[in-house]
């Protein structure tokens, strides 16, 4: 096993005993300076002064920065759909042409071309495909990276995407969560109603997930254009008697999906475009967190997520990419949640806590998201002397180096 001593850190951000609820402030956030990190494997032992920890650990690799940096820990991104193939431009384009959803799914775009791309992708490419992508957000300091099926809805399409993730987890050093999310839309080529396709996806995959262990995560679209709240509830509840987490894309353009976040105890809401006050205060009261996506917004052209208001209430508030080739094309953590806080007025500390513990809670993950000892080695460091640096930048200022587990996995020279 290494032990390994990295720093010093002009500031080192440990967000220790930040809660995982509300609003925070930036005197939060729990800073070392002149900070160390005394790493033995893949763990976090100690955090500290440098100095100190230099004396204590004498025996350790030094790890010697020269020059001014600061660490934060590795970010988490805990709503991406990057296991896809093809790509919609055209929908964007016909989008800002002034196109509803209709007429661009009638003129061949939406979910349902993404699916037929996606199918017609061999296993190997999707591999590539989905490693590739999780190295461009491995470079963006992240180092964790929920990723959904949903782009084969059958059978076999979704078991074929659900290992491509788990086979893509093997080339890159970044932990990749997948999320099971046959009902994303009842396919066109299902001959039934939306309520038949859901109970031949409960009782054909949902075994076959459990036994391949390819996810213990189960996702789903509640939206007019997808699956009602009565489609979707026998399948949610066959879901959590298997033992899988749900988490939900809910109130996107319309209400209702947060709801029934809450009633079954969903480790997560995303989206929330349309959350009103109502549905703002019962997510608050709940243990549900609150998933903005504001790559989407970006992406349609349409409202951010209440992320203020909801922090205000006393929610615990993730950020995202949604990386997807038909809402979210972007793919950048940073810049997205940065533009965000300026949209919502968030802290830093929210921001920050929105991609590392709170989006670590998401994913029911408690080994990161904190510079704490116990914590998994998984930290960005970015060449400046001060954190205000990452919102301002808005994702122009990248990490110098990326460790994950314990080793150096990426880094630029200057
Ligand atoms: O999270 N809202 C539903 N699903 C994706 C979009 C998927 C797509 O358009 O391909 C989302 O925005
Ligand atoms: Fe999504």
């Amino acid at each position: 096993m290494k032990n390994q001593l990295i720093g010093p850190f002009k500031q080192l951000l440990t967000m220790r005993n930040l809660p995982l609820k509300g609003a925070l402030q930036d005197s939060q956030l729990g800073i070392i300076s002149n900070g160390g990190i005394y790493v033995e494997g893949e763990y976090i032992v100690e955090v500290g002064d440098y100095d100190h920890l230099r004396e204590k650990y004498s025996e350790a690799s030094p790890v010697v920065l020269y020059g001014e940096y600061i660490a934060v820990p590795g970010f988490i991104d805990c709503h991406t759909h990057i296991a896809f193939a093809g790509n919609r431009a055209n929908d964007f384009a016909l989008r800002n042409a002034g196109s509803s959803y209709l007429e661009i799914a009638a003129a061949g775009g939406g979910i349902w071309s993404t699916v037929q791309h996606t199918r017609a992708c061999t296993m190997e490419t999707l591999i590539e495909l989905t490693t590739s992508r999780a190295e461009y957000l491995l470079q963006q300091g992240v180092t964790t990276v929920e990723v959904k099926s949903g782009y084969g809805l059958n059978v076999e399409e979704e078991l074929k995407t659900l290992c491509a993730i788990k086979a893509a987890g093997a080339h890159t050093s970044v932990d990749l969560i997948t999320t099971c999310l046959a009902a994303h839309m009842k396919p066109r080529d299902f001959e039934g109603s939306a309520s038949e396709y859901l109970e031949y996806i409960a009782t054909n995959l949902f075994p076959l997930l459990k036994t391949e262990d390819l996810t213990h995560r189960i996702d789903a679209f509640i939206e007019e254009s997808a699956f009602s709240v009565e489609e979707i509830q026998p399948y949610l509840s066959r879901a959590q008697e298997l033992g899988f987490d749900i988490t939900l894309h809910a109130d996107q353009f319309t209400t209702s999906g947060s709801k029934l976040a809450v009633a079954m105890g969903a480790v997560s809401a995303d989206h929330l475009e349309a959350s009103t006050s109502e549905e703002i205060a019962l997510l608050s009261q709940s243990d549900v967190v609150a998933v903005a996506l504001p790559a989407a917004s970006l992406g349609l052209g349409c409202a951010f997520t209440p992320a203020r208001a909801l922090l205000d209430a006393g929610a615990s508030l993730a950020i995202a990419t949604d990386w997807n080739p038909g809402s979210a094309p972007m793919g950048q953590l940073v810049t997205s949640a940065s533009i965000l806080a300026s949209n919502q007025k968030l802290t830093n500390a929210e921001v920050l806590a929105a991609i590392t513990y709170r989006a670590a809670h998401a994913l029911r993950l408690a080994d990161r998201g904190r510079l704490v000892t116990g914590q998994l080695a998984d930290f960005a460091i970015y060449p400046t002397d001060n954190y205000q640096n990452i919102t301002y930048q808005q994702g122009a200022l990248q990490p110098q180096f990326v460790w994950k587990r314990g080793e150096l996995v990426y880094s630029i020279t200057s």
